[in-house]
């Protein structure tokens, strides 16, 4: 069973398809490759699980491919891989007209894009998300890119797909620490705007864990359709995108502070949405009870909820460098109320010191163990 939704974005439009089995069904983007070709941008992780799977659906609606196989890693999403993507497409002389299908994580999706933006000034692109991460929020919305020494997610462009498709089967072979990562996000949605999704959220965690397929499918597409609302209205984040950054200021802190690599994104954006909710109780607007919920949720789906005690005055510095920060100011995605995100421009120093404080208990030696791969930061949404 497929669920269809849609981006509504006028003549950038795209559909968004969820569902089991849909890489065996290439003739879901038929349409969208007018002369039989297409080149597939995936990694060295995802190549020997899903390649060819996708090619010989490819192959049975008659559709040629050139596959760039690239390695994995968030430390390869830079320049440098993006050109191996450009060589691979100069030298098959890809077209205008042929697509690119990006058929990995967050990382290939990014990369894939920002490619398609930019070569022969734009060719069509399409999504084929393979982590949970990226079939809820990356794949959807535009958001494109690379990382500079200096900063993630720096260089970019905003460049719309022509479609998503998201096989949940593919989430068969995500690592178990992937899949909570990815749930962090998922979490996000019912928290900023969806309070029937976090109650849902509550009571199907477990069967999430579990990879129960039709309760992964409602939870990719009821996140989906927010990511998709929130785009629609507010495609280049001059307002309300800005909400999908809830627990992210803190989050690219905890990112960066520990090193990349040793938080998976979605972990630091766990223990970073505990400590915007202990803020938005601190300013008054949230309970006790309701920070407890929050917490309490975010552990059942086994993601960290206590950040590294890097020390205040660390996360502060931290936090300055955040490029969320406008004209000087530390702008602060909080709860108003469970289910309702603001950005709030006043924060009070005090207030920000005391949640840092109250939340930051975690030592080095509590991380969920050192990783081999950096991994997320860089706004959202
Ligand atoms: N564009 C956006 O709006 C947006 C939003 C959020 C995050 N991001 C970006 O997304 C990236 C993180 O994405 P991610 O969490 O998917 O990380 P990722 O792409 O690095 O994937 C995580 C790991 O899982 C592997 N993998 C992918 N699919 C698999 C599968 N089905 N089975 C087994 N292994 C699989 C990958 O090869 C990788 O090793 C970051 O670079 C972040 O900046 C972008
Ligand atoms: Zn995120």
């Amino acid at each position: 069973m497929m669920q269809t939704l849609t981006v509504g974005l006028g003549g950038r439009s795209y559909p968004i398809h969820i569902g089991s089995g849909l890489l065996g069904h290439a003739e879901l983007i038929q349409k969208h490759v007018p002369h039989g070709r297409v080149a597939i941008v995936t990694n060295t992780t995802v190549a020997p699980l899903y390649l060819e799977m996708l090619q010989k659906s490819l192959q049975s609606i008659a559709v040629s491919n050139v596959p760039v196989i690239l390695p994995d890693g968030e430390e390869y999403k830079n320049s440098d891989t993006l050109n191996l993507i450009y060589d691979a497409l100069l030298k098959y002389r890809c077209e205008r007209s042929t697509p690119l299908i990006a058929l990995g994580g967050g990382v290939i999706g990014d990369m894939t894009g920002y490619a398609a933006a930019t070569y022969l000034r734009g060719v069509p692109f399409i999504q084929i998300p393979t982590t949970l991460l990226a079939q809820v929020d990356s794949s959807v919305g535009g958001k494109t890119g690379i990382n500079h020494p200096l900063g993630k997610n720096m260089i970019g462009a905003f460049y719309q797909p022509q479609l998503v498709l998201a096989d949940t089967d593919t989430l068969n072979t995500l690592p178990d620490k992937e899949l909570a990562a990815g749930l962090a996000e998922v979490i996000k949605y019912g928290l900023i705007r969806d309070l029937p999704f976090l109650d849902w959220l509550e009571q199907n965690i477990e069967k999430l864990l579990a990879r129960d397929t039709a309760t992964l499918q409602f939870a990719i597409a009821r996140s989906c359709q927010n990511k998709a609302e929130v785009v629609a209205a507010d495609e280049r984040e001059s307002g309300e995108r800005a909400l999908l950054n809830l627990g992210h200021t803190f989050g690219h802190a905890i990112e960066s502070g520990m090193g990349y690599g040793n938080w998976l994104h979605g972990e630091a954006v766990a223990a970073g949405t505990v400590m915007a909710a202990d803020l938005s109780q601190r300013m008054g607007w949230i309970s006790a009870q309701e920070v407890a919920r929050i917490r309490g949720l975010l552990e059942r789906a086994k993601l960290p909820v206590v950040a590294p005690d890097l020390g205040a005055d660390k996360y502060l510095e931290l936090m300055g460098l955040d490029k969320k920060v406008e004209g000087g100011k530390m702008r602060f995605v909080l709860l108003k109320e469970v289910g309702r995100a603001v950005v709030e421009g006043n924060v009070p120093q005090q207030q920000l010191r005391q949640t840092i404080q109250a939340c930051c208990g975690g030592v080095p030696a509590e991380l969920p163990g050192s990783r081999r791969r950096p991994s997320g930061g860089g706004a959202h949404g």
